[in-house]
């Protein structure tokens, strides 16, 4: 690829409800971020239990200019050091797409550069190209991600590459076999996997979003000690007094969970395509069979984590299928579901043990959520490419460029 010192990106993103803005620079041809700020709308939409769309463009109008300031001070950079500028172009919510590209387009005409328009999937993928400041910089040809001694070359060596994409609105397993050309071998048929996330933890009165709250109840499953209730203080007594360990859940009262298995929907489906409705469904039926007040911590850890386990055996089952078939070099995972800890260690359990030339690498967890680091790494690495004339066009059409809420992954 060709590749050119310094090239330097402002970056917008505001698909969802965090307002982000980054700096982010190709240092010997690799993405590296020098500023990132994301404003996060969580506690306006909690109140909701989901993200209003009408809300989220106030907001995005109302942060992103000092989210850009911010973004361009801590990076001590001006208009004059910038070579482009690029957006999150969709899919996402137009209201909220709307208002950042406006924003891009208004800075991009006065500043005279060149915009352009990213896919918010691809910026999650290209979050593993992002050169982490702790990695050595004597090699600057590779990044490290923090799954540790792997890294991920951004040559040719790490295509075949498989990204299982796993966010709030796509569950998608993609081949990549160059930079920018996407195959989709599968996806989900209704629910997104975050989405499903976010539905159970609803069902359970957790807090939106559900994912990481889903995913710390169910660490804590089995954790929670015992409850003397329900009458099983003799049950914990005998296991104790014969010096027998205490079965895991036992004094945890009627509440527990610990055989609980529920279904996984399409895991021998043979092809790639995912689903998760009728795991919510199973979910909520469960649920309704314990009365509101006996729903207590022992009962929604144990869901949780039934759920959880279920979510995560069909990803890694159909991520296990697809490295079979396709032999990648590299398998990455994208998207805010990408920040499950189970999620990382199940398919880092697989790779290592059965596939020992496929590298796995994870985005640093601060770029698995939206920002917008994942919009400009993708974009330096896209205009790196583009020939003087192509670059020229970006600055003449910077205006033309408009939202697209469903806009599809594209070729190159
Ligand atoms: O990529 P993202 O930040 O926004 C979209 O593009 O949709 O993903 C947000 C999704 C939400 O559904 C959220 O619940 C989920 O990612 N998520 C998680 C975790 N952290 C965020 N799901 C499971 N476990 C997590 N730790
Ligand atoms: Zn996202």
């Amino acid at each position: 690829m060709h590749t050119e010192k310094s090239l330097k990106i402002l970056a917008i993103e505001t698909s969802c409800d965090d307002t982000a803005a980054a700096v982010v620079a190709l240092v010997g041809g690799v993405p590296t971020v020098l500023s990132s700020v994301v404003s996060s709308q969580i506690e306006l939409h909690r109140q909701y239990g989901g993200v209003v769309p009408a809300l989220a463009a106030r907001e995005h109008v109302k942060n992103l200019v000092p989210v850009i300031d911010e973004a361009l001070r801590a990076s001590d950079t001006g208009p004059n050091d910038i070579d482009a500028i690029a957006v999150t172009q969709g899919p996402g919510l137009i209201p909220a797409l709307l208002a950042g590209v406006s924003g891009a387009k208004a800075l991009a005409s006065v500043w005279a550069k060149p915009l352009i328009g990213i896919h918010h999937i691809e910026g999650h993928i290209y979050a593993n190209f992002i050169h982490t400041l702790t990695t050595d910089n004597s090699q600057p040809t590779t990044i490290e991600s923090d799954s540790g001694n792997r890294k991920l070359e951004i040559g040719n060596s790490c295509f075949p590459l498989l990204a299982l994409v796993v966010s709030g609105g796509h569950t998608e397993l993609v081949l990549m076999r160059d930079h920018f050309e996407y195959e989709i071998l599968g996806r989900t048929k209704d629910d997104a996997a975050g989405e499903a996330f976010d539905k159970v933890a609803k069902m359970l009165g957790l807090p939106y979003p559900g994912g990481p709250e889903v995913a710390a109840r169910a660490a804590q499953y089995g954790k929670e000690g015992p409850s003397l209730r329900d009458g099983l203080v003799e049950a914990i007594q005998d296991s104790e007094s014969s010096g027998s360990p205490r079965p895991r859940g036992l004094g945890l009262a009627k509440t527990d969970k610990k055989n609980l298995c529920f279904p996984r929907p399409m895991i021998d489906s043979g092809d790639y395509d995912f689903s998760f409705s009728g795991l919510k469904t199973a979910v909520l039926y469960e649920i309704r069979k314990t009365a509101e007040e006996d729903r207590d911590e022992p009962f929604i850890n144990g869901i949780c984590h039934a759920f959880q386990e279920a979510v995560v055996d069909v990803l890694t089952a159909k991520t296990r299928r697809a490295i079979e078939e396709y032999a990648p070099a590299t398998l990455v995972i994208a998207g805010g579901v990408s920040a499950n800890v189970l999620l990382r260690e199940s398919l880092s359990t697989i790779v290592a043990s059965e596939f020992p030339y496929t590298a796995f690498v994870v985005p640093d967890f601060k770029y698995s959520l939206d920002n917008a680091a994942m919009i400009g790494s993708a974009a330096l690495l896209r205009y790196a490419r583009l020939s003087p004339k192509e670059r020229e066009a970006l600055k003449k059409n910077a205006i033309d460029l408009e939202p697209d809420a469903n806009l599809p992954l594209s070729k190159p």
